[in-house]
């Protein structure tokens, strides 16, 4: 080793004692003849004293340090001059007091500053990414990150789960993402597809008896990216065989709470609480409700159906769904303020967004006149609505309605500050419907993918009523984000061609885009069913974030190129002749 010591071990215990320590110098300041290096590695900052009177050498050889400079100190431990001791730091009371200096390497003026008080703009950050990864704050990060993978670790392999990979060149076979796709230069005009999932290979493995399988794996995918998502993620992956969905929900819980003890010291309540999707909708307009705060929906579409507002009234008649959301205290919103909330009504596909204020024990609005005061009074004791509080209103299909309500009620819970920080609020959202009603195709079509089997008391409604049916998945949601995903499979042919025949698919069209994993079905498949856990996701939670690339080395901007090496990068002659390809770029966006 370089180095006796790193950075962030020394204090008043190893006084005296000769220390060798390498780093990067981080500041440099000249007090009059004494010069004061701080000194930093990834565990911390050690201040180093050039000093004439004890080592003129190396006190002159410090006057040419420049920021970021590698260099190597010899020297001993001692006391820090009274009053210069910081507090702040593991290593504040002491000092080194430097012998001898050796320059590992010099360094340019640095593009962006190594401090956490001083960002750079993203794209300069993610282009000098090794730069800015220097900050305290990233390697906390990608430590935090580190150890919440040993954690996943730890906890799998003690339930008898095994790691293993899976393929990352492979067929397409139809998901829900859009895949990477990458040509063959062995076998000309083929190629190959980067996987959005392990979903099949996981699957697979359970047909080859390995019963628990996990991996901490990468997944490609070739999709619009938002705070929250990047084309190359990385999920805790798992598939167990010979299990119904409360054993995976019991495993995954487990699991989350096991990296929250390790990682943070976070001591989670267990079991996590549950809510079907329909409960979730109809109470919070969300799949994924954040339940850190309340602002629950009442439903209202039997009250109003009643009312001479035609708007209401037409949505009902059209079998539509009513939704109302009270804003406690809310009604002396500005006129401008209800502009805001029905702005954000709009953008997520709502009409509009009706309102009424309690005031006086009736209700009060430019609508209100078309609400008999029975009607009134049934919307407030429904509501249980107070004087001073206000009501909002959307009408329209069942999931357009709750959904743009939905947005409103996280729009309101950050406006009035009921969001609390550093709170948990985990629950498993089950029982997502199986089908959706396709209208331009006119016919129903999977919500998820066509291996999710049907909950055990809905198989009957599969001809009758598939809209009914509810499918055996499963989502961790945490703070209003989708964690993880799940599902328990079909495993069996006979069941498989029940679930296809809704969608219009018969088992054999099916088999021609799944060919490998429904033959594999064919020689003994147990029941099995697994989840994966979005890693990047639940690490910047647990990092109190919602941007994952704050967690992740190396990530992508939000146009998908990589600042640091220019990727994606254009065709060359070389590249297209080694790939034996002609390409024409058909024009399109960027
Ligand atoms: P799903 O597609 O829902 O399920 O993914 C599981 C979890 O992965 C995270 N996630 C992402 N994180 C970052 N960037 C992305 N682009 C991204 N996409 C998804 C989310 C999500 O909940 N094979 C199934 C799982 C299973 O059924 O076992 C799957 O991949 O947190």
């Amino acid at each position: 080793m370089l180095r006796s010591h790193t950075c962030g071990q020394l204090n008043t215990s190893d006084l005296k004692k000769e220390v060798t320590l390498c780093g990067w110098v981080h500041t440099r300041r000249d007090h009059g003849g004494l010069i004061f290096i701080d000194l930093r590695d990834r565990f911390g900052i050690t201040q180093i004293v050039f000093d004439p009177s004890h080592n003129k050498d190396a006190h002159a050889q410090s006057e040419h340090l420049g920021r970021e400079f590698v260099i190597r100190i010899h020297g001993h431990v001692r006391n820090r001059p009274e009053g210069m001791l910081n507090p702040k730091l593991p290593t504040g009371e002491i000092e080194v007091i430097a012998d001898t200096l050796e320059i590992l390497s010099h360094a340019e003026t640095p593009p962006i500053e190594i401090d956490d008080r001083n960002l750079a703009s993203e794209e300069t950050r993610l282009k000098y990414r090794y730069l800015d990864l220097r900050r305290p704050t990233m390697q906390s990060h990608l430590l935090l990150r580190h150890k919440a993978a040993q954690a996943a670790r730890e906890f799998l392999s003690s339930e008898s789960f095994l790691e293993i990979e899976t393929p990352l060149l492979v067929k397409t076979t139809p998901g829900g993402a859009r895949v990477f796709k990458s040509p063959s230069r062995v076998h000309p005009g083929k190629f190959f597809s980067l996987p959005e999932s392990p979903q099949i290979y996981k699957q697979l493995l359970m047909v080859s008896g390995f019963d628990r399988y996990f991996q901490l794996a990468r997944c490609l995918r070739d999709e619009d990216l938002r705070a929250d998502r990047q084309p190359e993620f990385t999920q805790i992956d798992l598939e167990m065989s010979f299990v119904d969905m409360d054993d995976v929900l019991s495993i995954g819980e487990k699991l989350v709470a096991h990296i929250f003890k390790k990682t943070l010291g976070v001591e989670l309540p267990l079991p996590f609480p549950r809510m079907t999707f329909h409960e979730a909708m109809t109470t919070y307009g969300s799949d994924k409700p954040d339940l850190r705060f309340g602002l629950e929906f009442t439903e209202v579409t039997d009250i109003v159906k009643h009312s001479d507002f035609g708007v209401f009234k037409s949505v009902v008649d059209k079998s539509g769904r009513v939704f109302c959301l009270k804003a406690p205290g809310c009604a002396n919103f500005s006129r401008g303020d209800i502009e805001e909330l029905i702005e954000i009504a709009k953008t997520h596909k709502l009409p509009g967004l009706a309102w009424m204020k309690a005031e006086a024990g009736k209700l009060e609005s430019n609508i209100a006149k078309y609400f008999s005061p029975a009607i009134q009074q049934q919307l407030l004791t429904a509501t249980a609505a107070k004087d001073g509080d206000l009501l909002l209103f959307a009408a329209d299909q069942y999931e357009k309605a709750a959904n743009g309500l939905g947005q409103v009620r996280l729009h309101l819970g950050r406006k009035l500050n009921l969001i609390k920080d550093g709170e948990w609020k985990f629950l498993w959202v089950i029982d997502f419907p199986m089908y959706e009603w396709n209208d331009d195709a006119n016919q129903w079509a999977a919500r998820h993918h066509i291996f999710t089997r049907p909950h055990d008391d809905d198989w009957d409604k599969l001809e009758s009523d598939p809209g009914q049916v509810r499918g055996k998945l499963y989502d961790i949601v945490l703070n209003g984000v989708e964690l993880s995903s799940g599902s328990i499979r079909i495993h069996r042919k006979d069941m498989q061609e029940r679930v296809l025949k809704v969608i219009g698919l018969t088992y054999e069209e099916a088999a021609k885009r799944f060919d490998f994993l429904l033959e594999a079905f064919k020689y003994g498949a147990p029941p099995h069913g697994g989840m994966a856990i979005g890693f990047d996701r639940l690490v910047a939670l647990m990092g109190g974030q919602n941007d994952i690339r704050e967690f992740i080395a190396f990530p992508r901007n939000k146009s998908t190129e990589n600042p640091l090496d220019g990727s994606p990068q254009e065709w060359t002659p070389e590249f297209l002749k080694e790939l034996n390809l002609k390409v024409d770029v058909a024009k399109g966006p960027k």
